[in-house]
């Protein structure tokens, strides 16, 4: 007896950029994906603010509903694709679908980043899946390995460039020495960076992706406000000369640690993220342009790396794919995955993390002014690995002098660069700039 291939009814919520190309992969891959898993997906719904609004050609109008919470509660609709970004609605739709017994898929970081232990805690109990490979590093495999493949692994670290926008920025000011405001401006025209740019430069969309990738990498939930950020406005492009002088690229890293505290033996998650020096030959500097990378390093797994497009529409799509057939993978079994995060991470405390750092000078060209500079870093037990001066800045007989610090604290070198600043011999402290530990 031949029995019949199941099918699962998809109800998408949200038509913009991302979901129309969702709609579109799926109708396109709709027969492959059958042929192969013998699973028949059907777009069966869309809810969408406007109805009545003309759509892409291969979206019939009869599709279109208006009330997403309506969707979300179908008894006819099997899995929901979330696709509207947001807290609001998004929360509740999830939330109502989740509590109607169907497994879920969303591409919302925001809403992960700061609800994703809750919507966690209801889908186990409601024994479906949450799927949302999307949400941080679209089409780059990152969170289904952290879920699975590392269910077991003491994960140490994990790292990466997660933001698109300013690796482009970044390669531009290496490559072509051109100004930070030219490379925002190239960013803009290519349609990479919003009209406000701020969540990119900034560094908050990469503060909330690690928050996600640390929850799942320490299987803890570590909440975008307990990340560190430091943006990449403002950067020299004479920092790039000088660094690539010293053989490194510079990059916006987003970085968490497990570190354990020697007093309770549990680890604790030091997060952040900011722009660093990345020597020339370690692999995160040649990822280049607007692709990602995630590196991870698991106690026993050793370091693996994961690259690829970050963000973008088909790529998004891709992901939310292979999450909805994932899940209708697991509903054609009757079973589900739980999402392995538990209770929130302790923090390690940022002040306490240690980095070496490079800080350019600018200082008077005058006798003992590099041995008071270094006294104060000396005072703050900043210990100094490298210093170059580059002469001459201008007629006033000031110079440019370049640091380059042995691993020291968080606070030591703050510290240090708030005395430095109101010191007689400095004219200006330039950017801080932390360079990446291999
Ligand atoms: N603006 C982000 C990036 C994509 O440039 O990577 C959305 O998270």
């Amino acid at each position: 007896m031949i029995l019949p291939m199941p099918k699962y009814r998809v109800g998408l919520i949200g038509c913009g950029n991302i979901g129309t190309a969702f709609a579109e992969l799926l109708t396109e891959r709709r027969q492959a994906i059958s042929a192969m898993t013998g699973i028949d997906l059907e777009l069966a719904r869309i809810a969408v603010k406007d109805p009545a609004k003309k759509r892409a050609d291969f979206l019939p109008l009869s599709l279109f509903v208006e009330d997403p919470i309506e969707v979300a509660s179908a008894p006819d609709i099997d899995i929901i694709v979330e696709l509207v970004g947001g807290v609001d609605p998004a929360r509740e739709v999830l939330l109502t679908a989740i509590g109607s017994g169907k497994p879920v898929v969303t591409a919302n970081k925001e809403l992960i980043a700061r609800h994703g232990p809750e919507l966690f805690e209801a889908a186990q109990s409601n024994q479906v899946d949450v799927f949302f490979e999307a949400a941080a590093v679209a089409a780059v495999p990152i969170l289904r390995p952290l879920r699975e493949s590392f269910a077991g692994e003491d994960v140490v670290r994990i790292m990466g460039i997660i933001n698109g926008t300013t690796n482009y920025m970044l390669t531009r000011m290496s490559d072509e020495g051109i100004s930070y405001d030219e490379a925002l401006s190239l960013a803009q025209q290519y349609g990479y960076a919003e009209p406000d740019p701020s969540a990119d430069v900034e560094g908050t969309d990469a503060a909330s992706k690690l928050a996600i990738l640390a929850s799942l990498a320490f299987k803890r939930a570590v909440p975008a406000e307990a990340v560190q950020r430091d943006g990449i406005e403002g950067l020299d492009q004479e920092d790039f000369q000088l660094a690539a002088r010293f053989g490194y690229e510079i990059k916006l890293l987003a970085v968490a640690k497990a570190i354990r505290n020697p007093a309770t033996g549990e680890p604790e998650i030091g997060a952040q993220v900011f722009p660093a020096l990345v020597e020339k030959t370690h692999p995160l500097a040649s990822v280049r342009d607007t692709y990602n990378a995630v590196a991870v390093s698991g106690a026993a797994a050793g370091e693996l790396m994961f690259i690829g497009h970050g963000a973008g529409r088909a790529p998004t799509a891709s992901a939310i794919l292979g999450d909805v057939i994932a899940t209708a993978d697991h509903l054609q079994r009757d079973s589900y995955r739980s999402v392995p995060v538990g209770p929130r991470a302790t923090p390690y405390p940022i002040d306490d993390l240690t980095h070496a750092f490079y800080v350019r000078m600018h200082v008077a060209d005058e006798p003992g002014v590099l041995s008071d500079v270094s006294g104060v870093l000396a005072r703050h037990g900043v210990s100094i690995r490298l210093v170059n001066q580059e002469g001459l800045r201008d007629t006033q007989k000031s110079a440019t002098v370049v640091f380059i610090t042995y691993q020291a604290a968080e606070r030591a070198m703050r510290e240090a660069m708030e005395e430095l600043r109101s010191h007689n011999s400095v004219v200006e402290v330039g950017r801080v700039l932390r360079i990446l530990e291999t």
